[in-house]
């Protein structure tokens, strides 16, 4: 079986993160989410990986590599214009070759990997197998109608959903989903929906296998999605200590301290994870924080939390929560007066004094 990422796409639902980088780097728990999905396949047993890639295409090839980091090999697809996840597909064509495979949405994140669907699909070997979810918000995805185990319908972004199973980024299909993505006509949103394939798939009397699952994230936009995401990984964090500690520092449950990281006089209480060659001084990390590389905290306090990398915060005199703080962010307090607060923030920034 062959593995097919998607990673194109402009992401514009993370901003204003993602106006500097591509949606699938953005880190939870310090890691960006494309490489969960990579190692999610590779676990799976799946070697052979195709990533499709759009207009951030230098970025992600950085990242990834040649795939020998995790311990497989990429074939990168251009996908020139994003016109749909069943187009992504017919890019595809020549490189799956035959094969059957596994596509997975390089903005997904399945907390428990795909090993059991990947080993189910080539037991039973349907035509397709999908996974789903309940959500709050079905209209924002695909939605599916099942009777008992029987996927009756599928439908894009419906106004009125008839049920609250959402369409996860990750299904499995073997060549027929080629003839069926040429079959369909593009969407309301001029995309060829991979959902309206599957549903052609179902019209024409093929077996669709449909898997209800827990724990399944995608970027949705709102910092409490990738601050629930990020709960979500660290939950089931190991710690793991290759940084310095001081002896006034106190370190509590699973934190993971990365290389060259140091706390000094602070307290970090874990699920937590502090990056690379992060200093934390005369601080306090609390639960649910993941500080990334090259960061440094001093005399501040934060708390359930995503900061990226290359951030200095320094005397905050109050407790930062819920937050997310992009890259390279100074936040710091100086003794001038008078007392103001001074900003310069980019575009889509929030800003709340609470
Ligand atoms: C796409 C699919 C949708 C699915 C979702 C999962 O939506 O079209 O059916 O539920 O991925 O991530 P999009 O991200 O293109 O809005």
């Amino acid at each position: 079986m062959k593995g097919l990422i998607l990673s194109g796409g402009k992401g514009t639902r993370l901003r204003p993160i993602t106006h500097t980088q591509a949606k699938q780097l953005v880190p939870v728990a310090n890691k960006p989410i494309l490489f969960y999905g990579i190692e999610a396949l590779v676990q799976a047993g799946i070697d052979d990986i195709g990533i499709i890639v759009g207009e951030t295409k230098r970025e992600i090839v950085a990242a990834c590599g040649d795939g020998s980091q995790f311990g497989c090999k990429f074939t990168y697809i251009d996908q020139p214009n994003p016109l749909g996840l069943a187009h992504a597909v017919l890019t595809a064509e020549e490189y799956i070759n035959g094969d059957r495979f596994i596509m997975y949405l390089g903005d997904n994140l399945v907390v428990e990997g795909v090993t059991r669907f990947v080993k189910q699909f080539e037991k039973n070997a349907p035509n397709a197998q999908i996974l789903l979810e309940h959500v709050r918000n079905p209209s924002d995805y695909g939605v599916a109608e099942l009777d008992g185990d029987r996927v009756m319908k599928l439908v894009e972004k419906p106004k009125e959903p008839k049920s609250d199973l959402a369409l996860v980024g990750v299904y499995l299909f073997d060549q027929n989903i080629f003839d069926a993505a040429r079959a369909i006509k593009p969407s309301f949103r001029n995309e060829l929906e991979i959902t309206d394939a599957i549903q052609y798939l179902i019209d024409q009397g093929l077996e669709v296998v449909p898997h209800t699952i827990r724990g399944w994230w995608k970027d949705t936009g709102s910092v409490e999605d990738l601050l629930e995401a990020n709960r979500l990984v660290l939950e089931r964090l190991e710690p793991e200590s290759q940084g310095k500690v001081d002896a006034s520092s106190e370190i509590v449950g699973n934190v993971v301290l990365d290389k060259g990281s140091e706390i000094r006089n602070s307290v970090v209480r874990g699920p937590s994870i502090i990056g690379r060659n992060t200093k934390i001084i005369d601080s306090y990390v609390g639960s649910f924080s993941s500080i990334y590389n090259d960061t440094t905290i001093i005399g501040s306090e934060i708390e359930h939390s995503v900061v990226l990398e290359s951030c200095l915060i320094e005397n905050i005199g109050v407790r930062i929560e819920d937050s997310l703080i992009g890259k390279n962010v100074n936040i710091q307090r100086g003794d001038r007066k008078p007392k103001a607060l001074r900003f310069v923030l980019g575009d889509n920034s929030e800003v709340g004094l609470v």
